[in-house]
Order: structure tokens, then sequence, then C-alpha cells
């Protein structure tokens, strides 16, 4: 484990073990929120990394250290388009987790991204944080964790590089126009993901090596780099990185 920044970053040999090291993560984080509030509140990353990770916390290896009844599953951000297309973060959680662990449906808080209106479904979702986790007027919802992934762009959740939604100071899921790709994204925004008890990032291969430096070891340019914006205001942070995607770094690890 490597003391950096506002995190600790937890080299791992492979992805295989990244993604054994988020299960046993999610696993430990979940105990510990169960014993104490009687639920556990993740807010759950896209992309492809993550595939693992949630067939690992399905497999029986993991399924059964989980207190699934008591497990809330949001998202961190979705892409802007139906919940049975194939981009869509909900569809990849749903095949590799949803459909294969005893979670409860009315413990899953999909985001609305399929609605035309994009800032009447940022809303939406944000109305659904409110009404959960009852914070009070001005106050902020704490997730126990939220996983993350990294673009090689540097981006996490939809916070592009350039793009409005890293300015968001206010809301805590903003509808973001992503240029390079010509479309809208759901994501949570800066405030509220600096909010969690927990932040995980699951990092690997060779073509994060570049980025990961520069987020991590870099001057701070969260323009460029948006995932430097994530600094957990009380919570702990943590990179789960395989050695792949931390190749570049200057860092020595114990
Ligand atoms: C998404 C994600 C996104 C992802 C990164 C890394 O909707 O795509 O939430 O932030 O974590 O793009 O994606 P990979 O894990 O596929 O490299």
């Amino acid at each position: 484990m490597m003391q950096q920044c506002s995190g600790d970053i937890l080299l791992c040999r492979d992805p295989e073990e990244v993604s054994h090291r988020g299960a046993e993560l999610f696993v430990r984080l979940a105990d510990e929120a169960v014993s104490s509030t009687d639920r556990f509140t993740v807010a759950l990353s896209g992309g492809s990394t993550p595939r693992a990770l949630y067939a690992l916390l399905a497999s029986d290896q993991f399924r059964e250290q989980v207190p699934w009844s008591k497990v809330h599953l949001f998202w961190g951000d979705e892409r802007c388009v139906p919940p049975d297309h194939p981009d869509s973060n909900y569809r990849m959680t749903r095949e590799t987790l949803l459909e294969k662990a005893p979670i409860l449906d009315e413990n899953v808080y999909r985001m609305p991204a399929e609605l035309e209106d994009h800032i009447r479904a940022a809303a939406q979702y944000e109305q659904t944080l409110k009404t959960f986790f009852q914070v009070p007027i001005g106050g902020l919802p704490s997730f126990d964790l939220i996983l993350l992934g990294m673009g090689d762009d540097g981006h996490t959740a939809s916070l592009f590089p350039g793009t409005a939604a890293l300015e968001e100071t206010e809301r805590l899921v903003a509808a973001n126009y992503v240029e390079k790709f010509g479309t809208y994204r759901l994501t949570l925004t800066v405030p509220l993901i600096n909010q969690a008890a927990n932040v995980a990032f699951l990092i690997t291969g060779d073509s994060k090596a570049s980025v990961l430096r520069e987020v991590l070891e870099g001057e701070h340019q969260p323009e460029r780099f948006p995932s430097q914006l994530v600094r957990p205001v009380k919570g702990q942070l943590v990179f789960i990185v395989d050695r792949a995607a931390a190749n570049d770094l200057t860092l020595s690890f114990s």
C-alpha cells in the first residue's frame, strides 16, 4: 500500500487481482456499513473494467459474503440510452450482477437515462438520492462506497475533460454534454462524489499508464484530468491498479 496525496494505491499483479481486491473491499465495507447503519449504499461505475468485479461478487467465491438484502445500488454515471442498450451501464450490471445475486429490486436505483429530457432525468435522479438519503436542505448524501473507473483521457464517471459538469458545485447529478461523443451523459457531480465515506478507483491496462501518472504525480490540472477532482472531504480514497496501469508511476511500492 502506498500513501499518495489524498489516496492510497493498492498495486495488483493483473486485472484479476484488481477485481479480487475490489471484491474484498466491497465485502469489508458492506459488512462495516450494515453493522453500523443496517444498510450499504454503493454507486457503481460503468465501462468494461468493473465487469469482472461484478461477476466475482455474484460468484460462489463472494456471493454469500455480501448481505445483499441490505445493499442499495446506485450508479455513478450512465449513458443516455435505454436500459437494454448495449452501451448501458445498467445493462452491463444487470447481466453481470443483478441477475446473479439476490439483490432486492426495490434496492436498485437506476438512472432514468433513457428520458429524452436529460436535464429532467438528472433532476429526477437527484430527487431519488435526496429522498433516499433524507439529507437536510443543503446537505449532501454520503455513499458508503463509490466505485470509479478512469478513462485514458483522465475522465471518471462521466466527468470528461473540458465539460460543464466539472464546474458544478451545487447539483448532485448533472446532465453533461460530452463533445467527443456528441451525446449527453448523466453523472454524479464532484461535490457528491467527494462526500462519500469511501471512493475506490479500479484501473487496469497499459493504456491508462501515462494518464495515471499525470493524475497522481503530475500538476493539478483537473480541467485536463478530471479524476484529480476526486478528493473525498472526509472519506477514504484508494486506487486499485494493476502493474500495467502503474507502469509509468515513479512512486516506489513497498
Ligand atoms: C462509463 C464509466 C467511465 C469508465 C471509464 C473507464 O460510463 O464509461 O463510468 O467513467 O469508468 O471510461 O472505462 P473502462 O473501465 O472501460 O476503461
